[in-house]
C-alpha cells in the first residue's frame, strides 16, 4: 500500500493495510487502507455505522482484526496491545468519555501524566505543567470542577487534555467536538493545527464537516466498512462516490430532478442526514441542495 519501504525514513506516520473486521455476519470493516501522516491532520469520516470507530479500536489495539495490518512509525503493531502502542507515542480519546466524574479537572490531568510518566517514579509533573495543558486546551477556568459536573464539550477537551499529558506522536480523536459551541470549535480548530505544526500526527473522526473541512490536509472517506474515496477537502467535497454516499444521489441524476419538489422530497429521505454538505455552494461542482433547505419560489 505504501510506496516507502516499511520503516524507512518516508515511512508514514500511521498505515492501515487492508484491515477486515468482522463481527459475526456483520463486516465492520472491509478492506480498510488508509494513512496518516506526522504534522498533518487527517480526517476519517463517514455515515453512522460505516466503521469508523471500529478502525480507531483496530489502530489503537482494543479490537484484533480478522486481517489486515496496522503499521505505527514504520513498525507492524497489528499484534502489539494497547499500552505498547501508548508507549510507542499512540494517544486516543474516546467517543464515550472516560475522564474519572469525582476528581477535579485538574487533577484528572495529573492522574493522566502519573500514569505516562509518573508511575516510573522519574518524573513528577509540576503544578505549572498540568495548568499550561489545562490552558492550552482553554479549560482553566474549570480547573477544580469535578469532572462529573463540567459540559460535555469542556469534558472533551478534558479528554484530549489527558492525552497530551502522554506527549503522543499520533493523536487519535473520535468526535472530539461534539458538544461544543461554534467559537469553542474554532479554538480547536486552531488547536488542532497547532498540534500538528509541532510535528504531531492527528487522526480525528468527525461529524463537524465544518470543522472537517476547515482544519483537515487530507480527508479519508467510510461507507460500509471500505474507504471510497481520499483527498484534500476541495477533493472530498467535489467527489461523485462521497455526495452518493451521504446525499443518496450524485452528479448523474439531471439536475431538474434534483430541484423538483418530489424528486426533492424523495433525495431528502434518501439523505444520510448526519453529513449535510458543507460549502456546498463554494466549491462543490454539483449545486446540492442542502437537507431541508427551502426551495426558491421560481423553481416550485
Ligand atoms: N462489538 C460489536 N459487535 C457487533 N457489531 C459491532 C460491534 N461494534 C460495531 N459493530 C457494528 O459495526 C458497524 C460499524 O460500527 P462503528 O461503531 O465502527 O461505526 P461508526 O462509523 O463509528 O459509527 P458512528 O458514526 O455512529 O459512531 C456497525 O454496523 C456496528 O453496529
Ligand atoms: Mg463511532
Amino acid at each position: 500500500m505504501s510506496d516507502h519501504p516499511i520503516g524507512g525514513a518516508h515511512a508514514p506516520l500511521l498505515e492501515v493495510d487492508h484491515v477486515v473486521v468482522q463481527f459475526g455476519g456483520v463486516t465492520a470493516v472491509n478492506e480498510a487502507t488508509f494513512v496518516a501522516d506526522a504534522g498533518t491532520v487527517t480526517g476519517l469520516i463517514g455515515p453512522n455505522g460505516a466503521g469508523k470507530t471500529t478502525c480507531f479500536n483496530v489502530i489503537s489495539g482494543l479490537q484484533k482484526p480478522t486481517r489486515g495490518k496496522v503499521r505505527f512509525r514504520g513498525r507492524n503493531v497489528t499484534g502489539a496491545p494497547v499500552h505498547r502502542r501508548s508507549k510507542r507515542g499512540m494517544g486516543r480519546t474516546f467517543q464515550r468519555l472516560e475522564a474519572f466524574g469525582s476528581l477535579s479537572v485538574r487533577d484528572n490531568v495529573r492522574v493522566a501524566y502519573d500514569i505516562h510518566r509518573g508511575l516510573a517514579g522519574l518524573v513528577r509533573p509540576g503544578a505549572k505543567d498540568i495548568d499550561a495543558l489545562l490552558d492550552r486546551v482553554g479549560i482553566s477556568s474549570y480547573a477544580d470542577e469535578r469532572a462529573d459536573s463540567i459540559p460535555t464539550g469542556t469534558a472533551r477537551l478534558l479528554e484530549l487534555a489527558r492525552c497530551l499529558a502522554g506527549d503522543p506522536k499520533l493523536l487519535l480523536l473520535d468526535e472530539p467536538s461534539s458538544g461544543l459551541d461554534e467559537s469553542e470549535t474554532d479554538d480547536f480548530g486552531d488547536l488542532l493545527r497547532d498540534l500538528a505544526a509541532e510535528g504531531r500526527g492527528i487522526l480525528m473522526v468527525e461529524h463537524d464537516m465544518d470543522l472537517v473541512m476547515g482544519v483537515c490536509d487530507t480527508i479519508h472517506v467510510l461507507d460500509f466498512g471500505s474507504i471510497i474515496a481520499s483527498g484534500t477537502p476541495g477533493e472530498i467535497r467535489r467527489d461523485p462516490a462521497v455526495q452518493r454516499a451521504y446525499l443518496g444521489y450524485s452528479d448523474e441524476v439531471p439536475e431538474h430532478e434534483l430541484v423538483g419538489a418530489s424528486a426533492g422530497a424523495s433525495a431528502v429521505e434518501e439523505t444520510r442526514t448526519d453529513l449535510v454538505p458543507v460549502g456546498a455552494a463554494t466549491e462543490a461542482t454539483t449545486v446540492i441542495p442542502a437537507v431541508g433547505a427551502t426551495i426558491p419560489e421560481d423553481v416550485r
